[in-house]
């Protein structure tokens, strides 16, 4: 029997909606934890296919997700790229920046970028051979937009301040990298694919800081051609945007990328998504991860207002954005008994 997540991105509407977590592996695990300080630090288990592998496992093994997300991040691509990149504790990523045409064009570009990114690859080969058959397993990347605030700033910004002020006052050079990543991203995905991903997810966390023209040309336009290229090289292939806090946006955005599949974050309720952005396919998401943290009767009503909302479409049950590290591992498990015990 065909695995229910295929069967939701095949527009299926299934009684019971199909269910993984954005970050499910990650730090409120102890089996996270400990396996990431027997890597070392963070970059070292994504580079290390056996621990990047058993951390992607662990949820799986004690929740039974239906969906296996691949152990990586985001900004392997850049590093893969050609830039230096590091995790500050307690703050987050940083990483030398590319914002004039000479730091541009010392980025590396094509078949290079697997040298750095092979051991992501047998990270998923390992998985397709290791995942329960009826788990699917997720590749992803991250949007060029995306990835591009990180390498003009830096590091995360709240606001994607230098990516604007870069792309108004260069745009040559922003174009030239929004393009670059765009090519890169197909290939880092085809290599995923081609070792074993099931369905891939083009995560856009910074989309919603677009705004008008701005979001068509640099959140719309590179899902777009993302999307096309690898349904192209792989038909059939299931793809997955997640364009974050597009809010109208959100609108139409399956027909106009081809995506299978939008996910939403929580600033949308369920029943507007339900109403405006269900009816081109299927969605995942919504409910906020702030319920990981509280648990409670709170946790369990608007899980149900989430399944109920999207019952009457194909619907991919996920939380809204990443799982926090001060979540509680029960109140997962209490969303979980509670999108399948009703
Ligand atoms: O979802 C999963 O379980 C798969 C693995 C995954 C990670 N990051 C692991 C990770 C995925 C899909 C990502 C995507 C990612 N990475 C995004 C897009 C999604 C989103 O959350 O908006 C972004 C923006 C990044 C960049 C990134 N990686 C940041 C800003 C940080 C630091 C913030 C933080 O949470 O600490 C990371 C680190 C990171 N990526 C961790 C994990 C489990 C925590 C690292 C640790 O163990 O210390």
């Amino acid at each position: 029997m065909t695995k229910t997540i295929l069967r939701a991105l095949a527009g299926e509407t299934l009684p019971t909606p199909p269910i993984w977590m954005m970050r499910q592996a990650g730090r409120y695990l102890p089996e996270y934890r400990a396996t990431r300080a027997e890597a070392g630090d963070f970059l070292s288990l994504c580079y290390n296919p056996e621990l990047a592998a058993e951390v992607t496992l662990q949820p799986i093994r004690r929740y039974g997700f239906d969906a296996a997300i691949l152990f990586a991040d985001i900004l392997l691509l850049p590093q893969a790229l050609g830039v230096d990149l590091w995790f500050v504790t307690g703050e987050g990523p940083r990483m030398t920046t590319v914002t004039t045409q000479e730091e541009f064009d010392n980025l590396g570009c094509g078949e290079m970028i697997h040298d750095t990114l092979n051991p992501v690859y047998e990270t998923v080969r390992i998985l397709s051979r290791e995942l329960p058959s009826e788990t699917t397993l997720i590749g992803f990347a991250g949007a060029p937009w995306t990835v591009a605030t990180y390498m003009i700033a830096g590091k995360g910004t709240k606001d994607q301040g230098p990516a604007h002020a870069l792309k108004a006052e260069n745009r040559a050079v922003f174009d030239q990298l929004i393009e670059r990543l765009t090519e890169s991203t197909i290939d880092y995905l085809s290599k995923q694919v081609e070792a074993g991903a099931e369905v891939v997810k083009i995560f856009d966390s910074w989309a919603g800081s677009l705004k008008g023209e701005d979001f068509i040309r640099y959140a719309q336009e590179p899902a777009r051609i993302i999307t096309q290229e690898m349904k192209a090289r792989f038909p059939g292939l299931p793809v997955i945007a997640f364009p974050r806090q597009a809010g109208e946006g959100y609108v139409g955005f399956h027909a106009k990328t081809g995506a299978d599949c939008v996910a939403l974050d929580d600033s949308v309720t369920p029943e507007w998504a339900a109403e405006h952005v269900q009816p081109g396919g299927c969605v995942q998401g919504n409910l906020a991860s702030s319920h990981m943290v509280t648990g409670g009767q709170a946790l369990v009503d608007e899980t149900r207002r989430v399944v109920k909302a999207f019952s009457q479409g194909p619907h991919i049950f996920n939380l809204g954005h990443g799982i926090t590290p001060d979540a509680d591992p029960e109140n997962v498990q209490l969303m979980i008994d509670t999108v399948r015990g009703g």
